[in-house]
Order: C-alpha cells, then sequence, then structure tokens
C-alpha cells in the first residue's frame, strides 16, 4: 500500500517540524504532503526547507487562505495524480498523534472505504479542550447525526484514512464547503454512496502551539451547510412517499 498523509497548513511553524518527525518515526513508509495556503508566518517555506533534505516530504502552495476544505481537494487531486493507494488528513498542530495513524490503516486494509479517527466512541478521548470546544463539537456531531442520519458518531473528525477508490468515487469538482463543515459533508458523501465506515477511537490533543483557525464563520457555514443537505435529503424522502 502505498500511503501519503496530507497536511494543510495555516501559521504553523512551530508544529509542523514536530509533527512531520514524529509522522516520519511512527509510519516511515507514509510519503507526506504540506499543503500550505501561504501562511504569513513562512510555514510554507519551511515545509519546502523539509521537503529538500526528506524526499518523502512534499509541498504544495496556495496562493491564497481559502479554507479547509479548498485545501484538502487540492491535496486530494495531487495524490490520486501520484497513484498513492491511501490517503490521509491529519492536522499539523499535534492534536492528531501520528502513533495512532496505523490503527487507522489497518482498519482500512481490513476492507474500510473510510476509517475516521474518532473522539466520541468507546476508548476516545479529548484532552486539554477547554469545556465550550467539547460541548461544540458534541452538538456538531449530534445535530449532523440527526439531521443527516449518518450512523457515525465524530462527523468532524478531520484525522482519516481513505482508500484511493473511495476519493475517485466522490465528485470532487462538487464540493462547496469551505470550513471545516468540509469533513461533515465528506463523511456523508461517503456513507450515502454506501461505503464502508470504520470509526477508530483516538485520542485528540489540544495544540500546544499556534492557535486554533475555528471562527464564527465556519461555525455559521456549517450549520447552514448541514441544515440545507437535512432538509434536501427529507424532502427528497417525503416526495417519494407520497409518490407511492
Ligand atoms: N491550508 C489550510 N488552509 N490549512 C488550514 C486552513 C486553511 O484555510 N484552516 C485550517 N487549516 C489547518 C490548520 O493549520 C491545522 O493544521 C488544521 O487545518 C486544523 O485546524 P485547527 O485550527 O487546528 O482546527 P481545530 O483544532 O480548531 O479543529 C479540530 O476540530 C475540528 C472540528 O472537530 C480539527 O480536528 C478539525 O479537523 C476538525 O474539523
Ligand atoms: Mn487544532
Amino acid at each position: 500500500m502505498r500511503v501519503v498523509t496530507i497536511i494543510p497548513t495555516y501559521n504553523e511553524i512551530e508544529s509542523l517540524p514536530p509533527t512531520i518527525t514524529r509522522l516520519r518515526e511512527a509510519i516511515p513508509e507514509s510519503d507526506v504532503l504540506v499543503v500550505d495556503d501561504n501562511s504569513p508566518d513562512g510555514t510554507g517555506r519551511l515545509a519546502d526547507t523539509i521537503a529538500r533534505s526528506d524526499s518523502q516530504v512534499h509541498t504544495l502552495h496556495r496562493q491564497d487562505k481559502e479554507g479547509l476544505g479548498a485545501a484538502y481537494i487540492a491535496g486530494f487531486r495531487w495524490a490520486l495524480d501520484a497513484r498513492y493507494d491511501v490517503i490521509v488528513e491529519m492536522d499539523a498542530d499535534g492534536s492528531h498523534r501520528p502513533e495512532q495513524l496505523p490503527q487507522l490503516l489497518k482498519a482500512v486494509s481490513n476492507g474500510a472505504d473510510l476509517a475516521i479517527g474518532s473522539r466520541w466512541v468507546p476508548g476516545g478521548r479529548v484532552v486539554n479542550w477547554p469545556l465550550h470546544r467539547k460541548l461544540l463539537s458534541q452538538a456538531g456531531c449530534m445535530y449532523s447525526k440527526l439531521v443527516l442520519r449518518v450512523g457515525v458518531r465524530d462527523m468532524t473528525g478531520g484525522f482519516r484514512a481513505f482508500r484511493r477508490r473511495t476519493l475517485e468515487r466522490l465528485d470532487l469538482n462538487n464540493i462547496e464547503s469551505v470550513g471545516y463543515c468540509f469533513q461533515v459533508d465528506l463523511a456523508w458523501k461517503v456513507s450515502q454512496l454506501g461505503m464502508r465506515i470504520e470509526e477508530v477511537p483516538i485520542t485528540f490533543v489540544e495544540r500546544e502551539y499556534g492557535d486554533s483557525k475555528m471562527s464564527g464563520h465556519i461555525i455559521f457555514e456549517s450549520v447552514l451547510r448541514i441544515t440545507q443537505w437535512g432538509i434536501l435529503t427529507h424532502w427528497r424522502w417525503l416526495r417519494g412517499l407520497l409518490k407511492h
């Protein structure tokens, strides 16, 4: 299995080097792709320096900060072109522990089309998160589960491994989510295609350096889109019932 781990970055100059070092130690066979949105703090240049000393590390530079969704879609296209078998999503800030990636890869090699590192299944944990972040994440997960009717507990989680075929079957040109609801969007689309999603318990550790990019705008987009998707699916379901 050829594996690539995509790490999106925006102002992660302190967090990125230790994250790459830990990842390369934990899974030496995984290549790395850093997708940087022209970080003002120079994260992109630092990633280039690391790439020059390690042939398994690659970089993709984007002109503007266009959100997590857009960065991942660019990374997915790069990874599909480069013929990887498994494509991993991982945050740069150390919250996703590279040492737990083997468990996600195992789920994929055992047949899952998408493995999600999950904070909200038995065995999953969150370390050092303030109460308001816990509540926000749990509310977001509960709302998406309720409205979209997908049996995944951590719909917003961003530590994931996709089988290549899973991404090939998603229409990457048709994904409009900009912020973190991109994660909900993908899980929902994979589930609608009838593919197998497996949740693997992880310990999510709050970052030590830098700041979260979570914002009111990201929350607003998530609530709006998830509600729209919910109405759309329920409406189709209702129309189906009325036809019979
Ligand atoms: N290239 C790029 N462009 N990267 C971005 C952007 C962007 O616009 N916005 C965020 N990132 C990168 C960050 O640099 C980091 O590596 C990762 O995306 C996650 O961002 P954080 O800002 O650290 O997210 P968080 O810790 O608040 O959010 C966590 O919870 C979310 C909700 O559960 C993460 O696990 C998210 O993946 C998750 O969706
Ligand atoms: Mn984070």
